[in-house]
């Protein structure tokens, strides 16, 4: 499915020319897909079936609250790595009794909040953090309902930032703690062992760590019923890849290929934490050329989307597709290496810092003052990971389905810049 498409020469969103978007509601401008978020879900809905899963929307990928209502409308639930996820995920009007929460640092108030919102299940990330929910459910008068999260160690082969399931990672616990864990969590009746959680990395292009993730997950579940653990959730996290650069992201069935047969065999339901497969490539982020200059024998355009609004080229060295919103020269499939018409770039925002970049050495049409450029893929960690960053007000994210316009956030104001500091 194709969202964003050129249609006599200019960029739309589905129904809406994204120039429109851009003139009414200012740029740098967030622009989603609802259909595509429909259709990346259901993808995962329907190749993950036999399983009977759980699909929990990994909300750090984008927690806007529109988004997470389509995501529940859709039937998703929701995995949290906070109280503030955890917090927005019932503002979306969304039941958090299947809810996963991870994350290596839960507070004694998340791990409460979590717990009076009787979650699915904790990810639990060390012996400590063990200790806190059983504590906690002993004061509630609860049983803490938990899976442990195992480090494989196993390379997923991504961005060493991104990285979560190898040896020296600081996620989860090797193999001899995990069985320890898991004894402990016999002798102690405020905690119930429910599953087991593994999450490999982030993202993640090939089958094979989750093939060997599965038969990992395989052996230990038997080994852990036969203490007499009553094990019924295996949770693989998420990871899944997407196309940054063309076709290189897997469809959901191949994926399923591998993950369908470990939870069938395993004689577990399925909990999955995808969050850049369902959102990634729903949006992209309009900006405008605020100048253009020609510096040491660069070109650099010059916009007003910056490293505040998208972080990822900045902290992954990360790729995203570039293209003007009415281009002189049609989009081509491959946008790295030469392009006839097109002259090498910088494309730059006004950060005072040489990370502020979008791409460097792209060959990119001609671009002048007050003209659009799409970045695509922008739906995953973008509004996520913006910041206020030289004192920039956020962007405004924007919905759109098929022809109608949604405002799912406004753009900030300078007055919301200062808004929550108490000067003298
Ligand atoms: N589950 C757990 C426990 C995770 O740590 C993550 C991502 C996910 C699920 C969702 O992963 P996904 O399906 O979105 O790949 N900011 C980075 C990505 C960091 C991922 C962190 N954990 C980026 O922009 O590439």
């Amino acid at each position: 499915m194709q969202p964003f498409v050129y249609r006599n020469d200019e960029l739309y969103c589905e129904d809406v020319p994204v120039s429109r978007l851009a003139a009414e509601y200012g740029t740098p401008l967030w622009i989603y897909s609802k259909a595509f978020l429909r259709h990346q879900l259901g993808q995962i809905q329907q190749a993950f079936a036999a399983a009977e899963p759980v699909i929990c929307y990994s909300v750090k990928a984008n927690s806007n609250l529109g988004i997470l209502q389509v995501m529940h409308e859709a039937g998703s639930s929701f995995d949290v790595v906070s109280g503030g996820e955890l917090y927005r995920v019932k503002a979306a009007g969304a039941d958090p009794t299947k809810v996963v929460f991870a994350g290596v640092g839960k507070t004694d108030e998340e791990i409460r909040f979590a717990l009076e919102n009787r979650i699915l299940m904790f990810d639990v990330e060390s012996e400590a953090e063990l200790d806190a929910i059983s504590r906690i459910a002993a004061e509630l008068g609860v049983v803490g309902p938990i899976a442990l999260r195992l480090n494989p160690d196993i390379d997923a082969k991504t961005h060493a930032k991104t990285t979560t399931g190898k040896k020296g990672n600081k996620f989860g616990m090797d193999i001899e703690r995990f069985q320890e864990l898991a004894d402990k969590v016999l002798r102690d009746p405020h905690l119930e062992l429910l599953g087991i959680h593994m999450h490999l990395g982030s993202p993640i292009l090939t089958t094979e760590p989750y093939e060997l993730a599965g038969r990992k997950a395989v052996e230990v579940v038997q080994s852990l019923r036969a203490k007499g653990h009553n094990i019924r959730w295996l949770n693989l996290g998420g990871g899944f890849g997407i196309s940054y650069r063309q076709n290189e992201g897997p469809a959901a069935s191949v994926y399923a290929e591998v993950i369908v047969p470990a939870a069938r065999e395993a004689g577990c339901r399925l909990v999955l934490e995808p969050g850049r497969f369902v959102v990634g490539n729903s949006a992209v982020l309009v900006s405008r050329v605020v100048f253009t200059k020609r510096e040491g024998g660069k070109l650099f355009v010059i916009q007003d989307g910056a490293m505040n609004d998208l972080i990822r080229p900045a902290m992954y060295d990360s790729f995203h597709r570039l293209w003007p919103v009415r281009p002189q020269v049609a989009m081509p499939e491959n946008v790295e290496g030469e392009i006839p018409g097109c002259e090498k770039t910088d494309v730059v925002g006004p950060i005072c810092e040489s990370s502020d970049y979008f791409a460097k050495d792209r060959c990119l049409p001609p671009l002048k003052r007050g003209d659009l450029l799409a970045t695509f893929s922008a739906g995953a960690y973008g509004m996520s990971m913006s910041s206020n960053y030289n004192s920039r007000p956020r962007a405004a994210e924007i919905l759109v389905d098929g022809s109608s316009v949604k405002v799912i956030r406004r753009r900030e104001t300078y007055a919301d810049l200062v808004a929550h500091e108490l000067p003298e």
